[in-house]
């Protein structure tokens, strides 16, 4: 029996613990040692990584990725990509969405694990397409799901999901569990389920241990056929990232579980980023919450992040009394909303507008911009029935007799998202990545830019210094 490992301590356990703080200086001398590891994969780009580097560590993310490549030229990279919403929180257009997925491949990617927030699969597959375009006989399009509990979220409907990704083209499947809320119980019947339908598809488990369930959730999945699980180097794994590398190889070993991993190597990456995660301890980057366990979301059935986020706006609005009603608030406009999986953008939309509901005294007294948006349709379509008087409502405001279709604004092909960024950029953008960049992230991509262009000048204003 075997079972690969996806090391996510560059990319998932970096962002879910330190806010995707991480530059790269600081593991780049890990790399060559990592590349001996014998991972599945390295997840290493996508996510918020991105905007990560753009915005507050003056990093060119597209450049970070070239760097990684260079040191780990025997691993596979892998990327986490938003589908349609590539690695921002709009939908853009399918050139847009193309030439992004050539970039990230000819830059180093070789796995692309590819979702939609609603599992509107309608909006992953420019990214499949293009990845199948572009990418090498060692590339790997992953189509994933983003795991939710529901009503309608039964064993038969993500079987359904599954069987739909592989009929689209997709190598891999992989099952998202971002608020570590599947419990031991649901992955076997989920696994088991899924395993009958796809055959010997490969089946990757991606989960948190924020709710302390993670370990025994993959023990289960292990057990019912997993082929791949996620797992973060020790001393950045548990608490809202993923559970541990080490342990589970040691866990897995004894039962003759074959892992690929050398457990000389796995360990010396831990040694060399233990002192690095005490730097961002001690300076405040890596929070102590988020390293502890919490199983609220498993009371409340909302996630974790969700909760604290809802009591810090409570608190800030000196309405901790309404706490009661907002938390029995957030499941009734989840309903309302079709019951969509609670991750970026959804939960934010959800919770705001759940605490809206509640303050107004009137639930829909105020509807939120994007939960306006959502019911016109432009997220994609839900994955039950929207409440139909409240979308009724919100369509006659908008002089709407229906719901747009997404995908009509999406495939629209001008070319002049890639035009007029480049004429923003001028003699800023000095690559396709450059441009591409400022697409995803305008102020952050020109902020970046700009710094790049000083820092240019001045190393070249001290070159001819030098000359004279
Ligand atoms: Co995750």
């Amino acid at each position: 029996m075997r079972v690969q490992f996806t090391e996510t301590v560059l990319r998932d356990a970096n962002q879910s613990l330190m806010a995707t703080r991480l530059p790269y200086a600081d593991f780049e001398p890990v790399l060559s040692t990592m590349d001996k590891a014998g991972y599945y994969s390295v997840e290493c780009w996508g996510g918020a990584t991105f905007d990560s580097c753009l915005r507050y560590l003056g990093e060119d993310p597209w450049e970070r990725l070239r760097n990684i490549r260079k040191n780990m030229p025997n691993t596979k990279l892998q990327m986490l990509l938003r589908g349609q919403n590539l690695l921002g929180y709009k939908h853009y257009h399918d050139d847009v969405v193309e030439k992004f997925v050539e970039l990230s491949i000819k830059n180093g990617i070789d796995i692309l694990r590819i979702f939609d927030a609603l599992n509107d699969f309608r909006n992953i597959k420019t990214a499949l397409e293009a990845t199948k375009k572009y990418g090498t006989a060692n590339t790997i399009a992953s189509g994933c799901i983003s795991y939710t509990q529901s009503p309608v979220h039964t064993v038969s409907k993500y079987v359904e999901m599954c069987k739909e990704l592989q009929a689209m083209g997709f190598d891999t499947i992989c099952l998202k569990d971002m608020a570590g809320t599947m419990s031991p119980y649901e992955a076997e019947h989920l696994i088991k389920g899924i395993k009958d339908a796809v055959g010997d598809m490969p089946l990757i488990l991606h989960t948190h241990c924020t709710t302390g369930m993670a370990y025994q959730t993959l023990t289960k999945a292990i057990d019912s056929g997993i082929d791949v699980i996620d797992t973060a180097t020790s001393c950045f794994s548990n608490g809202t990232s993923q559970p541990a590398t080490e342990t589970m190889y040691y866990a897995l070993s004894q039962y003759g579980i074959e892992t690929g991993l050398n457990e000389k190597v796995i360990n010396e990456v831990n040694d060399f980023f233990k002192p690095i995660k005490q730097k961002y301890v001690d300076d405040g980057t890596l929070n102590p919450k988020s390293m502890a366990t919490d199983a609220q979301a498993l009371v409340y059935k909302v996630p974790g992040g969700m909760l604290s986020n809802m009591i810090a706006n409570l608190k800030d609005m000196d309405a901790m009394d309404k706490f009661d009603a907002a938390l029995a608030e957030i499941p009734a406009v989840r309903a309302d909303m079709g019951y969509p999986p609670l991750v970026t953008p959804l939960s934010q939309m959800v919770g705001s507008q759940a605490v809206t509901n509640v303050l107004m005294g009137e639930r829909y007294k105020v509807i939120s911009k994007d939960v306006q948006n959502y019911f016109k349709g432009e997220y994609g379509i839900a994955p039950a029935p929207v409440d139909a008087a409240l979308e009724k409502r919100i369509l006659d405001d908008a002089g709407m007799a229906a719901p747009v279709d997404c995908r009509i604004e999406d495939s629209k092909r001008t070319g002049e998202d890639f035009e007029a960024a480049k004429a923003a950029l001028g003699e800023l953008a000095k690559t396709e990545e450059d441009v591409m960049s400022y697409i995803c992230f305008p102020k952050q991509a020109e902020d970046y830019l700009k710094a790049r262009k000083e820092k240019e000048e001045r190393t070249c204003k001290y070159t001819m210094e030098a000359i004279d």
